[in-house]
């Protein structure tokens, strides 16, 4: 007899790729929006990169936040683990804790790209990297960033899920105003170094669109997960 497994959670696509035509759409609805009202955690973590890294976007400044962006998909899919062996004689849950651990790690591979286009943008400027800019400054934020994140998650998850929103609100405005900011990247042709795996687009502008749709997406993935109830 042969045993056919369904339901068997595939790795997920990610957030859907989009046309030229809406990912300008995108940019204009996101531009005409307020930004999220920030909680002093998410600004404790803003104010050292743009002290650092400077308050207007740069792809430096883009490539250390898709470092840190990471972080906090990564402290749900440990705590997932913990929650899953915590649970094992529950089927239900221990499934629906599975389930979310596959949407944290698809959730990080798609900021993994994000951060790969960023760094091959970084190098075709041909910036020098910074030992203390590009190594040990993103270490620490993420450091505190990913045990904020599980530890919010243990005694309160929607205050983990909220401060992520806030974080990817603020990723998706900074791509959009940086796209708004400098009209000559949609003249720059999208070099498609990841082109296999995050698409081809006619331009960096529309590249950096698509990365800041992706942000909204996983934004308002973290404001439904707080909604729900608890699992
Ligand atoms: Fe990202
Ligand atoms: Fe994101």
């Amino acid at each position: 007899m042969t045993l056919t497994v369904d339901h068997r959670p595939e790795a997920l696509a990610g957030p859907p790729k989009l046309t030229r035509e809406q990912l300008r759409a995108a940019q204009e609805e996101t531009l005409a929006a307020p930004r999220m009202d920030y909680s002093l955690l998410a600004r404790m973590m803003f104010k050292p990169v743009d002290l650092l890294y400077g308050r207007q976007g740069s792809f430096t400044k883009f490539a250390m936040l898709e470092i840190i962006a990471r972080v906090p998909y990564q402290a749900w899919e440990r705590m997932g683990y913990w929650a899953v062996h915590r649970y094992r004689t529950r089927s239900d849950l221990a499934r629906r804790v599975f389930e979310r651990i596959v949407e944290a790690r698809s959730d990080q591979d798609n900021e993994q790209f994000h951060l790969l286009i960023l760094e091959d943008l970084v190098d075709r400027q041909g910036i020098r990297r910074n030992w203390l800019l590009h190594r040990v400054a993103p270490w620490l934020i993420s450091f505190f960033y990913y045990h904020v994140s599980w530890l919010l998650f243990l005694v309160h998850p929607k205050s983990s899920y909220r401060l992520n929103a806030e974080f990817e609100d603020h990723a998706e405005h900074s791509y959009m105003e940086f796209v708004a900011d400098n009209p000559h990247l949609e003249f720059v042709p999208d070099p498609g170094a990841y082109t296999r795996e995050y698409g081809h687009y006619r331009s960096v502008a529309d590249l950096l669109r698509q990365i800041g749709h992706d942000e909204r997406v996983h934004k308002l993935d973290s404001l439904e997960k707080m909604a729900e109830p608890r699992l």
